[in-house]
């Protein structure tokens, strides 16, 4: 008997080991976030490049495409390497390779060639130096040849015929973004509802996807089910291509987004109101938010993003009474394992309402009640955590709106 019980505890006992020492691994393991998938596990080749171009630089694309440059260089596309928010997470994350592949894609942008992987999961690859690497189009982050050069063409939706270089015909503009735009979660050890930056499976898992259609038919496009990031991302305009050329129907190369406050706003419907009164002696209002404007969530991207919304009683001399906040944020359980716990974004045309009582006898010296939305880059603690410095604000106002109370409290 005592044998047999002491041997069973030795059992619980080392079971009970591995288990804690799987968990201290998970807790301090470097985390892969995302699946690396074909799309994006090695950099762009840029061999074969057509010989009527001197190089890849968008400093030559733009001798002779000069407004698409011009778009281009205030995008964070034209960024997407010297953003020094980027600069510093991917630090903090020990500079790891696949990074280089969505923020400098073309091969020349990197320093070493990925000559293939020392694990399955491809985060580990084997590097040799790159003669080809080129500094100067390192800068250039998502530079035009990343969305445009294939094999030696320039890819495009007309198909032209020009002396300048070849051209090959685009069958879907949206195609380009997938490549960078979607990353996959699912392992056996993650638990992620949509995808780590999920704008795509966010379209598609809008209930009212029909009516995505309908708005995309708005805008003359076909309402198929694949999602269309250029309609808003890309806006039209009528132009040549070239000073001079043909004018064809353009789409300007904006791709607005998070760090653009009137492209967040104009996704967001606000809204505050003063609503039927609980009972005689109190007062209601309503906050609303809508996502009216973004296929996907608002905010969507990265899971930094995220949106703040507070009501506030205030006295006459701006002093806050009372105040309530929300967060609208897509929560995720990192350690031991990667769970996606609440979602309190926006899905597209969902109303959101925050309701704010005041009792006026509770608080006879409030006079209004304000509304203050704000978007969010990234949260503090984590702008702290990783030693980034910004220098550009990490949040900013969306909406603001206040109503009086005095009016009828005069009467
Ligand atoms: C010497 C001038 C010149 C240079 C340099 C040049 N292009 Fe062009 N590109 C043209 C001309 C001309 C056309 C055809 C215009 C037309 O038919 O309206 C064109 C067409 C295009 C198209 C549309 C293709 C289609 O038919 O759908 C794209 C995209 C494009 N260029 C991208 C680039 C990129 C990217 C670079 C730099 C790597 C570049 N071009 C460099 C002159 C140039
Ligand atoms: C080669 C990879 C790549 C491709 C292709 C690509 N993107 Fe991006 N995109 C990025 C990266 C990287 C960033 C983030 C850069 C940063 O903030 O440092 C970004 C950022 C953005 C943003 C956010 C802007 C902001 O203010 O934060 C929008 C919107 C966007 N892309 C739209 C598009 C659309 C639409 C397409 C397809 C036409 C596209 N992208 C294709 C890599 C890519
Ligand atoms: C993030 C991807 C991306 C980058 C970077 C990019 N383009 Fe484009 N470009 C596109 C897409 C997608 C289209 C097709 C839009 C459409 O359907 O008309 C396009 C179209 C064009 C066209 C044809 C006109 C049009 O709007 O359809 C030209 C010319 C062009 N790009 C030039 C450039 C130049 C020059 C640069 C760099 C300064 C550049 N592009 C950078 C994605 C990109
Ligand atoms: C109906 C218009 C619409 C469509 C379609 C759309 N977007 Fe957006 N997108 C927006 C608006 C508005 C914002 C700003 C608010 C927000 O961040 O949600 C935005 C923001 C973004 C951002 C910024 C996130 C960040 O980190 O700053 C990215 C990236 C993005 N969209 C990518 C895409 C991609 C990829 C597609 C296609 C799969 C797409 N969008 C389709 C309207 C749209
Ligand atoms: C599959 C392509 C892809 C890979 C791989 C990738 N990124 Fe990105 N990254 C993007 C895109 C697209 C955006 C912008 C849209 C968004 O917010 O989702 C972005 C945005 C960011 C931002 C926000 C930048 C800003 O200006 O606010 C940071 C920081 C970032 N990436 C860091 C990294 C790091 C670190 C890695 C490697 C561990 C990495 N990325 C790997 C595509 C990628």
């Amino acid at each position: 008997m005592m044998r047999l019980r002491s041997r069973k505890s030795l059992v619980v006992g080392i079971v009970l080991l591995a288990l804690i020492t799987f968990l201290a691994w998970r807790l301090i393991r470097p985390m892969n976030i995302f699946v690396v998938t074909e799309a994006f596990e090695r950099p762009v080749s840029t061999a074969g490049l057509p010989q009527s171009l001197q190089s890849l630089s968008a400093n030559d694309c733009a001798s002779c495409h000069q407004e698409f440059y011009q778009e281009w260089s205030t995008s964070i596309h034209s960024q997407a390497w010297t953003d020094p928010y980027f600069q510093v997470d991917w630090a903090f994350d020990g500079k790891q390779q696949v990074c280089k592949n969505c923020h400098i894609p073309l091969d020349r942008q990197q320093e070493h060639k990925v000559a293939g992987f020392k694990d399955d999961e491809k985060w580990q690859p084997i590097l040799e130096p790159n003669p080809a690497f080129d500094a100067k189009l390192q800068h250039e982050g998502v530079t035009c040849a990343a969305c445009h050069l294939r094999d030696g063409k320039i890819l495009g939706p007309y198909g032209s015929e020009s002396t300048a270089h070849p051209v090959e015909k685009l069958a879907n503009p949206n195609e380009v973004c997938f490549k960078c735009h979607v990353v996959g979660g699912n392992r056996w050890d993650t638990f992620f509802r949509v995808p780590p930056c999920g704008t795509v499976a966010e379209i598609r898992s809008t209930p009212a996807a029909a009516a995505n259609d309908a708005a995309g038919q708005k805008s003359g496009r076909s309402g198929d089910a694949s999602p269309d990031c250029v309609q808003c991302h890309m806006p039209l305009a009528e132009r040549p291509l070239v000073a001079g050329g043909k004018v064809r129907t353009v789409r300007r190369h904006l791709w607005r987004g998070g760090h653009d406050p009137e492209m967040v706003k104009q996704g967001l419907d606000a809204a505050l109101r003063e609503a039927p009164a609980p009972s005689p002696d109190k007062r209601s209002f309503t906050l609303t938010l809508t996502n009216k404007g973004a296929a996907h969530y608002l905010p969507t991207g990265t899971p930094d993003r995220h949106l703040t919304a507070s009501i506030r009683l205030v006295d006459r001399n701006g002093i806050v009474l009372r105040e309530d906040h929300h967060v609208l944020k897509r929560n995720i359980l990192w350690r031991p394992f990667i769970v996606d716990l609440r979602d309190t974004r926006l899905p597209r045309w969902q109303p959101r309402v925050f309701r704010f009582d005041v009792d006026p006898s509770r608080d006879p010296t409030a006079v209004t009640v304000e509304a203050q939305v704000q978007y969010h880059l990234l949260n503090e603690d984590r702008r702290r955590r990783i030693g980034y410095e910004n220098k550009e604000p990490i949040a900013y106002d969306v909406f603001r709106a206040r109503i009086g109370l005095n009016k009828e409290k005069s009467n």
